[in-house]
Parts: C-alpha cells; structure tokens; sequence
C-alpha cells in the first residue's frame, strides 16, 4: 500500500495519507508508522469507517492495547474499546463532560499508556475539536531558571487529586511526607526521556498532579501554573477538528490534550478509543 506522511503545518501533528487501517500493517509500515507517531506525536488518519473491532486490530499493530479503568464506558461486546461519549450525565443529570481541562492520559498510573486512539463515530457539526500540546518542544523552548528548577524534579500524580475541586486545607490535611508518597503513591520526573527517541518532555498533568517532591502544596500549586501556562502557550498548540471517520493517535510521552465543548450539547459526540501500554516514565 503507498502511503505518505504529510506533517502539518504547526508545532506538531502529521497526516497519514493512503493507508486504510482496515487492512493489517505489515511489520515494516508499522515499524515507519511508529517512528513517524515518535516524532510527529499527533498521527491523523482520515476516513477511515471501522468497527470497534476494526480499531482494535489496527491499534493492536502499533502497540499492546489495554484495559481503561471506567468499566461502563466499556464496548460491550469488545472491552478493549471505550466509548467517549457527551451523552454520559452526572448524578444530577448534568451533562458529564471529561477531559476539558490541560492533561496527559491515566498519569496517576505507575505505567501510563504510551498513547491514546480515537476514532470519531458521531460529531457535532462544527467545534468539539482536541487541543494538543508540544511537550517536547515547550520542554526545549523553557526559560533557563524553569529549566533549571524543574531538573531532577519529581512530581506525586494521584486520581482524586483534581486540583480545580480540592481546597486548600483538604489538600493540608492529607499531606503526607515524601518518604511515604515514594512508597505508596505514584511519582513521576517532571522531565522524562522518551524511551524510544531518547529526548526530553515536560511531563506534567496539571489536573492529576498534587505536589512536587521537595515542595509543599502552594509551592507546588504556583510552579504547576508557571509551567502550564508555558507549556501551553500558542507556539505549541494544535487543535484538531475532528469529521467522521477521523482516528487520532497521539503520545502521552510528549504531549498534553484536551477536548473544547463549543458545540450544540444536544448534538451527539462519539468516539471509540483505545490506549497503548506504555512504560513507567524515566
Ligand atoms: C481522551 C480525551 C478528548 C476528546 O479520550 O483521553 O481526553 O477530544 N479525549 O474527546
Ligand atoms: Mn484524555
């Protein structure tokens, strides 16, 4: 099958042009695909039309698909595959809507998925679009006294730890010492290596993240912003707008993302997704 790799134009993201991901990448293309995804972080693949079992069989020539922790979200008849969905309600009947927020994916895991998989099944007729963010290049791009703070520095991530909805003095309240964050909790560098290319991210998750080893909770709070604010600044942004039959791969190594709800919430927005295992970030 010929097929070609157009970069977009823009901090990150290429196309993937030709290739229909119906069919079973040999180990050769799939090899390219994978260094073309490590360097460009964001792969797009345009129409596509695949069952979530089709997805599946495609994400399972890129990487190891695994299980994601929010059952009811699960395909039934093919659980490696979730649904994100803006039909879901809250408790009060709100419409639920996750991911609005700057993020990397399941980071309060000691073993993240290396990348994520959408594939757009039903969208709103204009907005909805995924915003990412260059981690690679906001980490080379960090002024010199950021870059210097934030080197050898550790970060404690933890599920419940939106820090949007926890107060300050809940925050106090359960603070724990290093030593018993290193032991019990989930640590991660600040700055991580990408296992396959060998360069440098900024590895945060401005929603997951509670405190920076070495820092108390304000501290943390205001190096958490100063780095988010850079690292999503307009020179390393994309978004991309979805149409049907769209599937996005991107790498949670190097990138943060997050959905806008600009659209009719009455009109319906589907994705099938699949995450990658990934390996603890060193
Ligand atoms: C996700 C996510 C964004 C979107 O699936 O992890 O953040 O655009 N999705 O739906
Ligand atoms: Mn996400």
């Amino acid at each position: 099958m010929a097929y070609e790799i157009k970069p977009l134009p823009g901090p990150l993201g290429a196309e993937v042009v030709g290739l229909d991901l119906k069919t079973p990448l040999s180990a050769e293309v799939a090899a390219a695909i994978n260094r073309a995804f490590a360097d460009n972080i964001v792969l797009v693949f345009r129409d596509q039309d695949l069952t979530a079992q089709q997805l599946l069989a495609a994400a399972e020539g890129l990487g190891e698909p695994m299980i994601q922790h929010l059952s009811q979200f699960k395909v039934p008849e093919c659980p490696l595959v979730s649904y994100v969905s803006n039909q879901e309600k809250t408790d009060t009947g709100a419409p639920k809507l996750l991911g609005k927020a700057w993020h990397t994916d399941h980071s309060f895991q000691r073993e993240p998925p290396k990348a994520t998989m959408l594939h757009g099944v039903e969208l709103p007729r204009q907005g909805g679009d995924t915003w990412f963010a260059n981690m690679r290049l906001a980490y080379e791009e960090l002024p010199g006294a950021l870059k210097h703070r934030v080197e050898g520095l550790d970060a404690i991530h933890a599920y419940r730890e939106s820090r949007e909805i926890m107060s300050r003095d809940e925050r106090g309240a359960e603070m724990l010492s290093d030593e018993q964050e290193r032991a019990t909790g989930i640590v991660h560098p600040v700055v991580r290596t990408h296992d396959e290319r060998g360069s440098r991210s900024i590895y945060i998750n401005p929603l997951r993240i509670k405190r920076f080893i070495g820092m108390g909770p304000d501290d943390s709070t205001d190096l958490l912003a100063e780095l988010t604010a850079h690292a999503t600044g307009d020179a390393f942004t994309h978004a991309h707008a979805w149409a049907r039959g769209d599937v996005v791969l991107w790498d949670n190594r190097q990138s943060l993302h997050r959905v806008e709800h600009n659209y009719d919430l009455a009109e319906k927005r589907l994705m099938h997704r699949i995450i990658l295992k990934g390996d603890a970030p060193k």
